[in-house]
């Protein structure tokens, strides 16, 4: 238990924090033989399935990593937040809200159950698949590279380089991307894809080949958590309306299947990808002045090995008690 850590001496404490971290991450990583890796991309089986780790970064900079904090990985559904993001950002929120609902649909990811069997003229969010390669579809741009572009100057603004993307991990999936194109094609059916098939599903399976580690998911949510401003020179990186509908959504359809267990039992929002990553934000709280990370933070976390939902099974149990040791919970 986390007690008697003043933020103002959060410095003076680090040392302290970082044991209790260092001992969470050692007792959940027994977890991660539980899981197993996500292996209908098949690069993705290349992965250790033993690796976790844990990096929290603070709105006010103060950073805590803990485990195998330096693995580069791709970003996979990740990249759904950042997409929507740049989407509402080009085309304005009600645009891309009349084209993709916000309601959870308590399916996979890659489910098409609901369009067809509801008879949908939208897909229910921009977080399962059909939503995400819908939003895809509505990015500017002639190339995949254009459409992507202004992802990877959001990423350059906030982490301080440019992601490069992992082309075998890209190539992995385009050649094995079966259920992507069957989703694809169904919404081609109902009419709701701007761009051409091809050209959209290839923007889909690069911005989910981005390559990013835990320190940069830690980042990028700290921008969330601040609802949208850099958090060194407070300029506005992205609209507050923006970041808070990215962050409900995070809340009620980032975790798919799981994401009402994730809001019960964690309470922050946070969005996963197959590939074991998932970000997470915790927005500044007052009520207790003896916890770190008052102000809010962003969290990376990387553990591979994904339970049934296609979640990183140590790493949901790890934030789980983070999220409880230090009242991380927006309830
Ligand atoms: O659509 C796919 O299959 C992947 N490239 C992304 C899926 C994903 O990360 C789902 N997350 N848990």
């Amino acid at each position: 238990m986390v007690q008697g850590v003043n933020n103002q001496n959060i410095e003076l404490n680090k040392d302290w924090l970082q044991g209790y971290v260092d001992d969470w991450v050692k007792f959940y990583s027994k977890h991660t033989k539980e899981g197993e890796l996500a292996s209908y991309i098949p690069l993705l089986t290349q992965s250790n399935k033993e690796h976790l780790g844990i990096s929290i970064t603070g709105v006010d900079g103060f950073t805590i990593e803990s485990g195998n904090v330096d693995i580069p990985f791709t970003i996979q559904s990740i990249s759904k937040v950042f997409t929507f993001i740049v989407a509402c950002m080009e085309r304005g929120v009600s645009y891309v809200l009349d084209r993709v609902d916000v309601e959870p649909t308590g399916a996979a990811f890659n489910s098409i159950m609901h369009l067809e069997v509801k008879q949908l003229k939208k897909p229910f969010n921009p977080f399962v698949n059909a939503g995400a390669i819908t939003v895809t579809s509505l990015l500017n741009g002639k190339t995949s590279d254009e459409k992507l572009e202004p992802i990877f100057q959001l990423m350059e603004t906030i982490l301080g380089y440019r992601p490069r993307l992992n082309q075998e991990v890209f190539e992995s999936e385009k050649e094995t991307s079966i259920r992507n194109r069957a989703i694809g094609y169904y919404l081609v059916e109902i009419g709701s894809l701007e761009s051409e098939l091809d050209l959209t599903l290839e923007t889909y399976f690069k911005q989910c080949s981005i390559e990013v580690c835990i320190k940069d998911l830690a980042r990028l949510g700290t921008i969330l958590a601040n609802d949208g401003k850099d958090t060194d020179s407070d300029q506005e990186i992205i609209p507050k309306q923006v970041a808070r509908l990215a962050k409900a959504l995070m809340l009620t359809c980032g975790m798919y299947d799981a994401s009402g267990k994730f809001a019960a039992y964690v309470g922050i929002p946070a969005k996963s990808g197959v590939s074991g990553g998932i970000i997470a934000v915790a927005p500044p709280r007052t009520r207790n002045e003896n916890l770190p990370f008052l102000e809010g933070c962003g969290i990376g976390v990387y553990g591979p090995a994904l339970d049934k939902q296609g979640n990183s099974i140590a790493g949901i149990k790890l934030l789980r008690h983070i999220a409880k040791q230090w009242d991380l919970s927006i309830f």
